[in-house]
């Protein structure tokens, strides 16, 4: 077989077969064929798409192409949620911990921050001490005793995803419906958990930004999750604005402690609300109704903030920080921004907001760059709120103050006022099954 051939094929609009795409996604793990062809190949399949089929080929191919995790010894159903990314998205620090506490483990290997969104690694490690590298046999034994633990992904789990991913992130080739389904699905089926809900998300915070597209991606991903034998739920999700008040790591784990102590946004409780009774639900929990209330039991009593804080401990943090979030710092410099013109904030563009908010140090520009955990955005304004012009609208965190200037004016082109009151946006917008 030729890569050149693939290439061409794919270009014409041809359909790949199973064997062709294991033997690219072979080859190109053992470094046997270059960057340059690959790049070319997933900008073939930007323009040309691939059928259920080639999707189906390339993510099993993705999932075999480094070590299968057995979870076997971990004693009782486990469970999994994953996002496809957004701005100011911390759910994933509220729904484990909370369904954790209502006994379904939770095995969970999660990502760093992409492109302009926001990684639940990137986050978990604001918290001093936390270990989110932790060997796979630590983490079983963590799991059985805590219920819980969050760790980021294996080395050798799906290694072809971390080729393609870094390739896909400077080849302008991340928002492809089938690259984005097999880097994901690839990555959750070589772990071993049994139910797996999926956040899916939609509009300018997100990679799909129509709700169509995001309505494909999530029935592709439930699709090919069922094909592989996993119990698969999605929730299509608005990303037109950011989750809650708070972007930037050390800023997010605060508020999501707030949402478990019951005092978070109404937003992002609402959201997480859901996907935990949808996971309890998969896990075969109660109907969705009993569900949704035992999740909301968990925030009343306390049971997630304390199993946020066992999890913390179990992985070497402070549990201390978790039950006073005040310990944690605040950046040594900020800034407030105000609206220039009075009226409702119409719409924002999310994902200015989330590149305003690495412009700051909350995320990484090069691969190389260090994470400020303080740095970030606090938002004063959300979509639908009415300011006055001088009314502060946003305060800007950061380390130093060099990027203040270019983050306030990519926040503020990000920010659409009008005279007109915008209509509300459902936050589940469907449910795929
Ligand atoms: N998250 C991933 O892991 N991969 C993608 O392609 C997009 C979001």
């Amino acid at each position: 077989m030729r890569m050149y051939d693939l290439i061409q094929k794919k270009r014409d609009g041809g359909e790949l077969s199973e064997k062709e795409i294991r033997w690219f996604i072979e080859g190109y793990t053992k470094g046997e064929i270059p960057d340059y062809q690959v790049s070319a190949l997933c900008m073939a399949i930007y323009f040309r798409g691939m059928t259920l089929e080639e999707t189906t080929a390339l993510t099993f191919a993705v999932r075999d192409s480094g070590e299968r995790l057995d979870f076997s010894e971990i004693h009782g159903l486990r469970v999994d949620k994953h996002s496809t990314g957004g701005v100011g998205d911390k759910t994933s620090l509220v729904v484990a911990p909370i369904v954790a506490s209502l006994g379904v483990k939770v095995a969970k290997m999660s990502g760093r921050g992409l492109g302009h969104t926001g990684g639940t690694i990137d986050k978990l490690e604001a918290i001093p001490g936390f270990r989110t590298d932790i060997p796979v046999d630590e983490f079983k034994d963590i799991v059985n005793e805590t219920g819980i633990a969050i760790v980021g992904q294996n080395a050798t789990l799906a290694p072809a995803d971390k080729l393609l991913y870094a390739l896909r992130d400077v080849t302008a080739t991340v928002d492809s419906l089938p690259l984005i389904v097999s880097s994901i699905m690839g990555k959750k089926l070589a772990a071993d958990d049994d139910c797996i809900v999926l956040d899916v998300k939609t509009g300018s915070g997100s990679f799909m930004k129509t709700l169509e597209k995001s309505r494909e991606l999530a029935e592709w991903m439930v699709e090919i999750g069922k094909r592989a034998g996993k119990r698969v739920r999605a929730l299509i999700t608005d990303m037109g604005t950011p989750l809650g008040y708070a972007i930037g790591n050390s800023l997010e784990v605060v508020e999501a402690i707030h949402t478990l102590q019951g005092k978070g946004p109404a937003d992002l409780t609402e959201l997480c609300l859901e996907l935990s009774a949808h996971i309890l639900a998969l896990a075969e929990k109660g109907t969705y109704e009993e569900c949704l209330q035992m999740a909301k039991n968990a925030i009343s009593t306390g049971a997630g903030l304390q199993t946020f804080a066992k999890m913390v401990e179990g992985q070497g943090g402070n549990p201390a920080w978790i039950l006073q979030p005040e310990n944690f710092p605040v950046a040594k410099y900020s800034r407030t921004v105000v609206a220039k013109e009075s009226g409702y904030i119409h719409s924002v563009d999310a994902e200015g907001y989330g590149v305003a908010s690495l412009l700051l140090g909350a995320g990484r520009n090069t691969k190389e760059d260090v994470i400020d955990p303080t740095a970030g955005i606090y938002l004063k304004a959300k979509t639908g709120d009415y300011v006055r012009a001088g009314d502060p609208i946003a305060v800007l965190y950061s380390g130093k103050e060099s990027g203040f200037a270019a983050a306030e004016e990519r926040l503020l082109a990000s920010t659409h006022i009008s005279a007109e009151k915008p209509e509300a946006i459902p936050l589940v917008l469907a449910v795929v099954e």
